[in-house]
């Protein structure tokens, strides 16, 4: 028996202002997707810039509206291209950078360092140095191994720090995106924390407050409350830092709290005075990209697989934490053929989405995977040589190159 027809609608996976134009084509950020295909090739991130402005706008007002002392820092390791830390320095955000690496991107988007935030759990002393004479606002120093390197470094200098706890929270999420549990190879045992608050101030850094990550993609609000209780325990501090994680929707039937909502949740245990750190990446960038690809060849056999020109090197989500996506026909939504979209890469496990229904898919068609503008690009590799797709801000109906895409000659570049 025939399924129900889906019905052509935009969800809320998509970025914000999406829609379908008179001639039944996506637009992201005004900009018709199957002419962006035409113009740019496939694959290509796509993003709406009105959306993640939007999203830093609400993180904002939410915070603002609860309370006058709060920083909310764009973890730019879901989106590290100049252009997106340009975007959210723009909207008046602070930025975590996690290597030298991001330190670099922020600083040549022209981030001031006094709103930076230094993080990582095996920083070396060429990134430790790197972010002292950047004149970073804070190291988010995360094990005893770290102040002794800063000691070293920061000399007369009182290095401002924070340090990185691990508050035995265990939200739940994918067990390689948890952080916050005591086994963790992140940050300082609850156990440890007062010979490091010693150990800090012996070392001559100025202490001023407390971080913690209790992981990503989570749903629950009542881990970040639980949280704010264990920070609240360890003493009063003129800043409290309760990391990133707010979950976002990748097919239409996941429901992840509202930005206020979470506010709530990490305002609500927080001391009379002090700082409030948040630190979103997923939230701030996830729903803003779509990924376009172009259908290639299709197999009906055991199931109907439709394979596109990316995979696991633009995307490798699906294969790391089992993530789920939506696709679409860029210009058919709707309809009742079931695929699975594979990559064109050299491994059976190269499936971008399992089970969605589309349009009777035909090659050359521009397929169209929403969701995709955090932790895509950031952790996109050159697999099987193929070069990594370019990044295009749509707004207005005017879209821009960001990134370009790499070339051969890229890939052969660094070989000697
Ligand atoms: N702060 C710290 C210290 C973090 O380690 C992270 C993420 C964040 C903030 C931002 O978390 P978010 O708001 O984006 O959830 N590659 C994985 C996600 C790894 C997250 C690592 N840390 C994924 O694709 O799901």
């Amino acid at each position: 028996m025939a399924s129900a027809p889906q019905t052509a609608t935009v969800s809320h996976v998509y970025p914000l202002g999406s829609r379908l134009n008179e001639r039944g084509r996506l637009e992201v950020g005004g900009c018709d997707t199957v002419e962006l295909a035409r113009e740019f090739g496939t694959p290509a991130y796509v993003y709406a810039e009105d959306d993640m402005r939007a999203r830093a706008r609400e993180f904002v007002e939410a915070f603002s509206s609860r309370t006058e002392h709060f920083e909310i820092v764009y973890a730019s390791k879901a989106f590290p291209c100049v252009a997106a830390y340009r975007l959210m320095a723009e909207e008046g955000l602070s930025c975590d950078v996690a290597s030298g690496g991001e330190l670099h991107l922020a600083l040549a988007s022209g981030f001031g360092p006094e709103r930076l935030y230094m993080h990582g759990n095996n920083k070396s002393e060429d990134e430790l140095r790197m972010a002292i004479e950047a004149g970073v606002a804070q190291i988010v120093v995360d094990s005893f191994d770290e102040i002794d390197r800063l000691e070293r470094l920061a000399g007369h200098d009182r290095q401002r720090v924070m340090l990185r706890i691990t508050p035995g929270i265990k939200p739940t999420t994918h067990s390689y995106i948890q952080t916050g549990q005591e086994d963790s190879k992140f940050g300082f045992a609850l156990s440890d924390v007062h010979a490091a608050v010693e150990r800090s101030r012996d070392a001559g850094l100025e202490l001023r407050g407390l971080h913690a990550h209790i992981g990503s993609q989570v749903f629950e609000l009542e881990a970040y409350e639980r949280l704010g209780e264990v920070l609240a325990q360890l003493g009063e501090w003129p800043l409290v830092n309760l990391g990133g994680g707010l979950a976002i929707a990748y097919t239409r039937d996941d429901a992840p709290p509202s930005i206020a909502d979470y506010a709530e949740a990490l305002l609500r245990r927080a001391p009379e005075g002090v700082t409030v750190l948040c630190e979103p990446g997923r939230s701030l960038v996830g729903n803003a990209g779509v990924t376009l690809y172009t259908v290639g060849t299709i197999k009906r056999d055991v199931r109907t697989y439709v394979a596109v020109d990316g995979g696991m090197s633009d995307n490798l989500r699906p294969m790391l934490y089992d993530a789920r996506y939506e696709a679409e026909v860029a210009d058919r939504f709707g309809g009742r053929t079931l695929c699975t979209i594979a990559g064109k890469h050299c491994e059976s496990g190269d499936i971008l989405v399992r089970d969605v229904h589309l349009d009777d898919p035909r090659p050359g068609d521009v397929l169209v995977v929403p969701a995709t503008g955090a932790y895509g690009y950031a952790m996109a590799n050159n697999y099987n040589a193929i070069p990594r797709p370019p990044v295009i801000f749509c707004k207005d109906g005017d879209a821009r190159v960001v990134v370009r895409r790499e070339t051969y000659e890229d890939l052969t570049a660094r070989d000697g």
